[in-house]
C-alpha cells in the first residue's frame, strides 16, 4: 500500500501558508498527480468572504493550470490557527471540483503526521454529477 506520510507533509507545510484572517482556520493540501509531481494549497479568505478559496481548490488550480490533469491523490490538513493541523475533510465545493477530474478511485488523505486515513472521492461523493452525465 503507498505511503501517504510524505504527501501529507507537503500539506502541512502548505498550511503554513494559509490566508485565513477572518475564520482563523488554517488547511493546507498537496496534490501528487500520476506523474508523481506535488502541487501544494492553502486557503486564502477574502474581506468580502464569498472568493475564498479552499486549499484543495488552490492545489488542483494550481495544477491544472500548469497543464496537469491526471490526479493520483490529494492530502489535506487542517485546524485552528493556533493548533496543530489535523483531521478536516474536504467541503462539498471540492469534493465536486475533484470529480471534475478524477475518478472514484482518486485517493483522499486525511489526518495528520501521525494518523493518516486513505478515501476514495467514490466514497466520499457518491452519486456525482460528472461530465460523465451529460
Ligand atoms: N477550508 C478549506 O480550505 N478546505 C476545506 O475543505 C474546508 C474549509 C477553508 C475555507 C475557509 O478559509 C476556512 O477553511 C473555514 O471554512
Amino acid at each position: 500500500m503507498t505511503d501517504y506520510k510524505p504527501l501529507m507533509m507537503q500539506a502541512l507545510e502548505a498550511r503554513k501558508k494559509s490566508y485565513s484572517p477572518y475564520s482563523h482556520f488554517c488547511v493546507g493540501a498537496a496534490l501528487l498527480t500520476k506523474s508523481g509531481k506535488v502541487y501544494t494549497g492553502c486557503n486564502i479568505e477574502s474581506a468580502s468572504y464569498t472568493p475564498t478559496n479552499c486549499a484543495e481548490r488552490t492545489a488542483i488550480f494550481k495544477a491544472v493550470s500548469e497543464g496537469e490533469r491526471d490526479f493520483e491523490a490529494i492530502a489535506i490538513v487542517g485546524g485552528r490557527a493556533n493548533e496543530k493541523g489535523g483531521f478536516c475533510a474536504p467541503c462539498g465545493v471540492c469534493r465536486q471540483v475533484i470529480a471534475e477530474f478524477c475518478d472514484k478511485d482518486f485517493k483522499i488523505v486525511l489526518g495528520d503526521e501521525e494518523k493518516i486515513e486513505v478515501h476514495t472521492l467514490g466514497e466520499m461523493l457518491p452519486y456525482s454529477f460528472t461530465n460523465k452525465n451529460l
